[in-house]
């Protein structure tokens, strides 16, 4: 029994390595169109966020590529020490006095601090009972607010409450006064992305472009997932229904109601075509990528054997499996991640709970009911959804306007090209809602 089960796992990482299905999320060389930063190609790309968050006050650039230098490929304590130890001397910073003799000073190093608390929980979900988990998240979250209340214009941390929950938002208007109607992009992050990461990515470039900007967070994602320990939910219009809400009547002084686009990022696309076939308020969407069936791209990655016991419907055998794969250094980090992130933010008994819940995430039944202007953003060099971006755009029909990245911005979410990434997407914004 023993035996079998070993030279399953051996086999299984034969197929992992050799012919892998995760071609998608392990690029060959030839299909990574930068120099790599890691061997280890999830370490790369987790790298890579940081570093296009530099643009807009996120992080700067060689304290990363100095943690990077630091890093083993494939120890995922090495990347918690390494950002965990960055993050403290950045904090110490942003307390010494000298340094935070004015404000510009106060956001970027606290701005920084925060990033890198972000960074350091990354790799951290595989023990939910993990104490760093939440720790982290408090210097982030307590960073990210000094950083916040020293902008020319503070931002605002929000709680809204849904129908039984609450959603955590970021509310960042243009001006402090309420003389113009503005048009103003709801942003929405995926399966591990953080709000404050989209401020970095949208909300600064919105603002350069005169946008008001608010940035949630619902059940399944960062803040939500620990404060109320809540996984997913598919109908995520419980989610945003109240953010609209809050748009229209507590911000309707400054909110152009005609013009509230909102954005999925990343396993958000799901989320941001769900609210939009169900909140007819939302004046256009824009899918980075699209998502049309995540169970599909869970299922994917795994290699056959895996395949084979998850068909079976045998929970224990499978889970087995997966445990001793996500225990394997062997196994490609992305791999080990993405089962540990599925668990715990589907909030799933385990990895094959995870698998079952994750099949409610698919949009044909309901994609007719999306009738706004939709921008789906797809990437050569997509990992995670490979494929699924032309689906929902042919889908949609006349309805979507499908964008393909290449080159340097042809990776998932144009990470390390946000520039490019904003100013397709601004026009196409521009061209449909003026
Ligand atoms: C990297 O390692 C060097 C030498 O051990 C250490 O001095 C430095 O603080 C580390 N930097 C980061 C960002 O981990
Ligand atoms: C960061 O600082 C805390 C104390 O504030 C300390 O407990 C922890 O060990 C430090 N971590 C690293 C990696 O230096
Ligand atoms: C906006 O208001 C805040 C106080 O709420 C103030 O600190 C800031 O200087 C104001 N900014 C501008 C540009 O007027
Ligand atoms: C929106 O306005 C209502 C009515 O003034 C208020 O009760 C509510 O707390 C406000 N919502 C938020 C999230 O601030
Ligand atoms: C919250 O509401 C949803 C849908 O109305 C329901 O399925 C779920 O069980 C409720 N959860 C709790 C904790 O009450
Ligand atoms: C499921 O797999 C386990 C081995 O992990 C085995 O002991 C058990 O008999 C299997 N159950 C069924 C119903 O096949
Ligand atoms: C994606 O589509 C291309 C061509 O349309 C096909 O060759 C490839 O196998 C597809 N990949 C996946 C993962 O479905």
């Amino acid at each position: 029994m023993k035996n079998t089960v070993i030279s399953t796992i051996r086999s299984l990482l034969l197929t992992l390595l050799v012919v892998s299905p995760l071609a998608t999320a392990q690029l060959k060389d030839d299909e990574n169109p930068i120099i790599l930063l890691s061997e280890d190609q999830s370490f790369h790309f987790e790298l890579l966020v940081p570093l296009s968050e530099a643009v807009a006050g996120g992080a700067d650039i060689n304290p990363i590529l100095a943690a990077a230098k630091n890093l083993t490929a494939g120890d995922f304590d090495s990347w918690t020490e390494v950002f965990w130890e960055l993050a403290n001397q950045t904090k110490a910073q942003a307390e010494d006095p000298e340094i935070a003799y004015d404000a510009f000073n106060v956001r970027d190093t606290w701005f920084s601090t925060a990033t890198y608390f972000r960074r350091a929980d990354f790799y951290l979900h595989g023990n939910p009972d993990n104490p760093l988990i939440n720790y982290f998240w408090e210097e982030q979250t307590a960073a990210f607010d000094k950083a916040m209340a020293a902008l020319p214009v503070p931002g605002q941390r929000l709680q809204i409450p849904a129908d039984n929950f609450t959603v955590e938002a970021l509310w960042f208007p243009v001006s402090n006064y309420s003389d113009v109607k503005r048009p103003t992009i709801i942003l929405g992050n995926g399966y591990d992305g953080a709000q404050e990461d989209l401020y970095h990515t949208f909300v600064v470039p919105a603002h350069a472009r005169g946008w008001n900007a608010i940035t949630y967070e619902g059940p399944g994602q960062p803040k939500v997932r620990r404060d109320q320990g809540l996984g997913f939910i598919p109908d995520w219009e419980r989610v945003v229904t109240p953010v609209v809400d809050y748009l229209l009547t507590n911000q309707s002084a400054v909110v152009d109601p005609t013009r509230i686009p909102l954005l999925g990022y990343s396993f958000g696309g799901y989320f941001a075509a769900r609210a939009a076939a169900f909140d007819p308020r939302i004046s256009a969407i824009l899918l980075d990528g699209g998502v049309w069936d995540a169970y599909e791209s869970s299922y994917g990655v795994l290699p056959e054997e895996a395949q084979t016991l998850l068909n079976s419907g045998n929970a224990t055998a499978f889970n087995e499996l997966l445990d001793a794969l996500i225990k394997n250094p062997e196994t490609p980090t992305t791999t080990r991640w993405g089962a540990e992130q599925g668990i715990w933010s589907f909030n799933a008994k385990d990895a094959y709970d995870y698998f079952q819940l994750v099949k409610a995430y698919r949009v044909e039944e309901w994609i007719d009911k999306v009738q706004v202007p939709t921008w789906v953003a797809d990437a050569s060099s997509e990992g995670f959804y490979p494929n699924q971006s032309m689906q929902v755009a042919e889908a949609l029909g006349d309805r979507a306007t499908y964008h393909l990245f290449t080159g340097p911005s042809a990776y998932h979410c144009q990470t390390g090209s946000y520039q490019d990434l904003n100013r397709v997407m601004h026009s196409w914004l521009n061209k449909v809602l003026g």
